[in-house]
């Protein structure tokens, strides 16, 4: 890479300085602007709409990264504001723009963005597209079928003995997945997405899955449609209490590495699931640059695909980007560039554990605007930083504004000294109500 250095060697910025302009406003966007902001090219950072973490970051020059208040999902007021700012890089955090076409349209006017186009963007928009794709590639995956009618779907459902997860296509704020263990249940599950239409025109198809037992996990797979990296390994707990009972949420914590596939077996998992990917967009045409994010059971059959995501996970990209050495903005480029191939990404040795707080509540109804307190005590130390997601900066103050709040992150020599320093430092942060799990890394713990 090309440094430009002043007589005395000091660093005179890197040749290849940019305007990022970043959208989304959840705990992975705070990750992502905190990793970004660390990046020797990056002169100036605004973030669409960002929260109110991410507005007390700051520019390796010094710049105060800034939030621009245009919501991740308003394409055209965010290609007026690039016409105006002319960022160098856009990068794309949640699931939604890019389904709605966000690279396309930034792509056809002129912007370098990264993520992957309306087209790829489909294996997570609609799981009816990525399970008939996963059949047609023999991507391991659950017995399943995917239906337009509620009398086949309840056939079907009625083979699997009502053991089965009943899935709307669309995207319906990841809560589109009902997990059913009765035919009754089954037949309510396909009743209420397709008949009351409980996730709206998401729900006018639907694919079953037959129920799958075994530990999850979340690959993470950066692809720049001829080539990918496969990231190391993650695990989120789903569910909203402690030993994973409770309601389906976005995620309450995540760690990295989990212990449940070690080198060789992730290897194996990359043969059996990610090169069938590649080679069927290859052969369908489907350009995919961005991240993949297979959600991955290990069942006693092997490795199963659950589902793919087209984007980073939430918050697993707290734990990653604690744990990434490699510039990010190197991975963003050399991935639109088709160059990752050529790509050696840095990994720290140190594990790292983040920890969820969430509003009471979540992840049904919550109050919001409850004082926090503390974060900065928290931070004290080097290895914890404190991810934003739901909060806002009213008057010199951060308040809660959403269901999950904070992202405690804490990086440790090993997974069990990361958890000590992840739930040290959430003991030091106030706000009414707050929920955390206390089993975040459990599981890998238990010899
Ligand atoms: P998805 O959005 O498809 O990942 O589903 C949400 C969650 O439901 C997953 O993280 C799993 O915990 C669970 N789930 C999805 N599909 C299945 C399945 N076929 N068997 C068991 N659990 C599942
Ligand atoms: N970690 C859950 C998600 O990002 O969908």
């Amino acid at each position: 890479m090309d440094y430009r250095r002043g007589d005395q060697g000091e660093w005179k910025g890197k040749i290849g300085l940019m305007k990022v302009l970043l959208i989304g406003g959840g705990g992975r966007e705070h990750a992502l602007a905190w990793k970004l902001s660390q990046s020797e090219r990056v002169t100036k950072l605004w973030v669409a709409p960002g929260n109110g973490g991410v507005s007390g970051e700051f520019t390796r020059n010094g710049e105060p990264v800034e939030c621009v208040p245009i919501g991740a999902e308003d394409l055209s007021l965010l290609l007026k504001f690039a016409r105006e700012q002319k960022p160098d890089l856009t990068v794309v955090g949640p699931d939604n723009p890019l389904a709605l076409g966000i690279v396309d349209l930034f792509e056809e006017n002129g912007f370098r963005i990264w993520g992957p186009n309306k087209e790829a963007a489909q294996f997570e928009a609609s799981k009816v597209f990525s399970q008939d794709f996963m059949v047609r590639h023999k991507i391991p995956t659950a017995r399943s079928g995917t239906f337009d009618f509620p009398t086949a779907a309840k056939t079907f459902a009625a083979e699997l003995d009502g053991k089965c997860a009943v899935k709307a296509d669309g995207l319906a704020l990841g809560k589109g997945v009902l997990l059913c263990s009765t035919i009754e249940e089954s037949e309510k599950a396909i009743d209420s997405i397709m008949v009351d239409e409980q996730f709206g025109e998401a729900g006018t198809s639907i694919v079953i899955q037959e129920f799958l037992e075994g530990v999850e996990v979340s690959l993470h797979v950066l692809a720049d449609g001829r080539s990918y990296i496969l990231f190391p390994t993650a695990q989120d707990h789903k569910r909203a209490l402690d030993g994973d009972e409770g309601l389906n949420t976005g995620g309450m914590g995540t760690y990295s590495p989990a212990p449940f596939l070690n080198e060789d077996e992730l290897k194996a998992v990359a043969c059996a699931v990610v090169e069938p990917w590649l080679q069927g967009c290859l052969a369908e045409g489907i350009d995919f640059r961005g991240m993949l994010y297979p959600g991955l059971m290990l069942t006693d059959d092997g490795p199963k695909v659950l589902e793919f995501n087209a984007r980073w996970g939430d918050p697993e990209t707290q734990v990653y980007l604690m744990r990434l050495e490699t510039d990010l903005v190197d991975l963003f480029e050399a991935c639109i560039d088709r160059r990752l191939a050529e790509m050696d990404v840095q990994w720290k040795e140190e594990a790292a554990v983040c920890v969820v707080m969430a509003s009471g509540g979540y992840p049904g109804s919550y109050e919001k605007g409850k004082v926090i307190e503390g974060i900065e005590d928290a931070e004290l130390t080097e290895e914890v930083k404190v991810f934003h997601a739901g909060t806002s900066l009213e008057d010199g103050e951060i308040q809660s504004s959403g269901g999950r709040v904070l992202g405690v992150t804490a990086l440790g020599s090993t997974l069990e000294k990361a958890r000590n320093q992840a739930y040290g430092a959430v003991d030091k942060i106030r706000f009414e109500g707050a929920h955390i799990r206390r089993d975040i890394a459990a599981k890998a713990l238990v010899d």
